[in-house]
């Protein structure tokens, strides 16, 4: 396999909704528009759970809870998710990738000290072993992409007290691509965008997003996607798209801007 290096310094982080992974279709396209993108561009790749870590707890007897989208995980939830993202999705992700051409290699948040976290505290309740983002050492993605390599990171973390975290996938990949100073992220969902009355719309800005969560226009998984757009835009991500695999491919999707806009 060619791994030679890409001369384009310009990274695009994909994050990819854990129930993409489910679609079949989906997966038929994924490897291919990889390989594309990563012709003229260093491809960095986080991935979610979403439904298999819940197919997983309920075959085991847990109780899949959600406080704002986020998921609440005890330490046996934690197990699982931690088996689930980290082993079976990250490692059938790779290897759909590699089947595909794309020099992939699987990490998490926990290896070479890639993402360090602390417990999360919310207004809403006690999640749990859900961390939140506090530094992203991009040293080990820098070491992969110089390499050609195509990084796919699970969003599992490590904490101060060095145990492991589970932490949403999207507040991960907005501190990856703010550490990696990359030019574009993209939240690939399930959805084309922000959906208002049934249309994605084009562009969002910080005002409007919070007055729409208020509103419950914006629910669920979407919440805390938005809050990380606008994260990633703050840090300085001149674009962060949410949007699904075509959006992607035909330039379509909901663009979130920034403050100062
Ligand atoms: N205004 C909105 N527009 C679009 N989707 C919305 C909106 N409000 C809530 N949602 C929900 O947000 C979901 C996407 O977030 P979700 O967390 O479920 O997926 P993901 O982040 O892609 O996957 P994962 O969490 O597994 O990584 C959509 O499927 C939709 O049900
Ligand atoms: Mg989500």
């Amino acid at each position: 396999m060619n791994v030679s290096p890409i001369p384009d310094t310009n990274i695009y982080v994909l994050k990819i909704g854990g129930r993409q992974l489910d679609d079949a279709g989906f997966l038929e396209r994924l490897g291919g528009a990889v390989r594309e993108l990563h012709r003229a561009h260093k491809v960095v790749i986080v991935h979610g759970g979403g439904k298999a870590i819940q197919t997983w707890q309920e075959r085991l007897g847990l109780e899949p809870r959600y406080v704002e989208g986020l998921r609440v995980t005890d330490e046996d939830s934690l197990d699982v998710a931690e088996a689930v993202l980290s082993g079976l999705i990250n490692k059938r992700l790779v290897a759909l990738l590699l089947n595909a051409g794309v020099p992939a290699v699987g990490l998490s948040g926990v290896d070479g000290g890639l993402v360090r976290v602390e417990k999360m505290w919310h207004p809403l309740g006690d999640l749990g072993r859900v961390g939140e983002v506090q530094e992203v050492a991009p040293r080990v993605i820098h070491t992969l992409l110089e390499s050609g390599h195509v990084p796919v990171i699970s969003p599992i973390s490590i904490g101060s007290d060095g145990l492991t975290y589970n932490v949403n996938a999207d507040h991960v990949a907005a501190a990856v691509a703010a550490a990696l100073r990359a030019e574009r992220l993209y939240f690939i969902s399930d959805v084309p965008g922000v959906l208002v009355a049934g249309q994605p719309v084009r562009a969002l800005t910080v005002l409007q997003a919070d007055q729409w969560i208020e509103e419950a226009i914006i629910t669920g998984g979407m919440i805390p996607k938005v809050r990380s757009a606008v994260a990633a835009v703050d840090a300085g991500v001149p674009q962060a798209i949410i949007t699904n695999l075509d959006g992607v491919l035909k330039g379509e999707g909901t663009a979130v801007v920034s403050a100062n806009f």
